[in-house]
């Protein structure tokens, strides 16, 4: 064995007020609006990251983050490159998840759907406010494919920077956006003894069914 870490002694207190299902609102994207706001108030770090879980066609899973980039009463939306690993499982497979870690308020937010590729326009909307430097890797990086050598990326990098010395390297059309449309939201706030509070929001017709869940 190369590596054993014993982790069973590693665990923190959680000091946070009790939430019941009178504190959160009945719109489960008002709710998450607030506890996203909150934490970025706080300016935690990567408020904005969440774990995209997807599964492949025969219901393998498989996990990343990526960065909410806009959330409306239609959904979550993020960006990447459609040939990826998650790209091709979002293919095969919409059903997917979403994962809200904002350790600093003891908080997780969990989101299940079904996810739908953005317009083009949206995507192109999206890349042309990117940092030039992002423009470029993406235009370079064919993502989850193997590649010889980091070398071999830089190397395509700097030819892209000859041939648009402007900047103005076009999106590649496989780098679009994603939504997911929930039909299952559960705000998680830790508390004391591992006595946490969890409150779902499931679905039902154009509304949504409220309960408290067993920590
Ligand atoms: C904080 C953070 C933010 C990230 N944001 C994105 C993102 O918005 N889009 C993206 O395609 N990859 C993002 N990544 C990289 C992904 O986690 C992942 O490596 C990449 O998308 C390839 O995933 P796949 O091979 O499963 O498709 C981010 C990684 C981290 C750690």
């Amino acid at each position: 064995m190369a590596i054993e870490l014993d982790l069973s002694d590693v665990r923190r207190d959680y000091e946070s007020h009790s939430i019941g299902k009178g504190d959160m609102d009945p719109d489960p994207f008002v709710q998450f609006g607030r506890w996203l706001r909150r934490a970025r108030d706080l300016e935690l770090l990567d408020a904005t990251a969440m774990t995209l879980a997807t599964a492949d066609a025969d219901g393998r899973p498989s996990a990343r983050i990526v960065l909410l980039k806009h959330v409306d009463d239609h959904g979550f939306c993020w960006y990447t490159d459609s040939r990826s690993q998650k790209g091709r499982e979002l293919a095969a497979n919409p059903n997917a998840a979403l994962l809200f870690h904002w350790r600093d308020l003891s908080r997780q937010v969990r989101v299940q759907g079904t996810v739908e590729q953005l317009p083009a326009a949206d995507a192109d909307n999206y890349f042309r406010m990117r940092p030039e430097g992002s423009r470029f890797s993406a235009a370079a990086s064919r993502q989850s494919a193997e590649i010889e050598s980091r070398a071999r990326l830089e190397d395509k990098v700097l030819r892209l920077r000859s041939a648009y010395p402007d900047g103005d390297v076009p999106r590649p059309e496989a780098w679009l956006g994603y939504r997911l449309k929930p039909d299952y939201f559960e705000f998680w706030q830790g508390q004391d003894n591992r006595l946490h509070d969890r409150i779902a929001y499931v679905a039902d017709g154009d509304g949504w069914r409220i309960r408290r869940l067993s920590p």
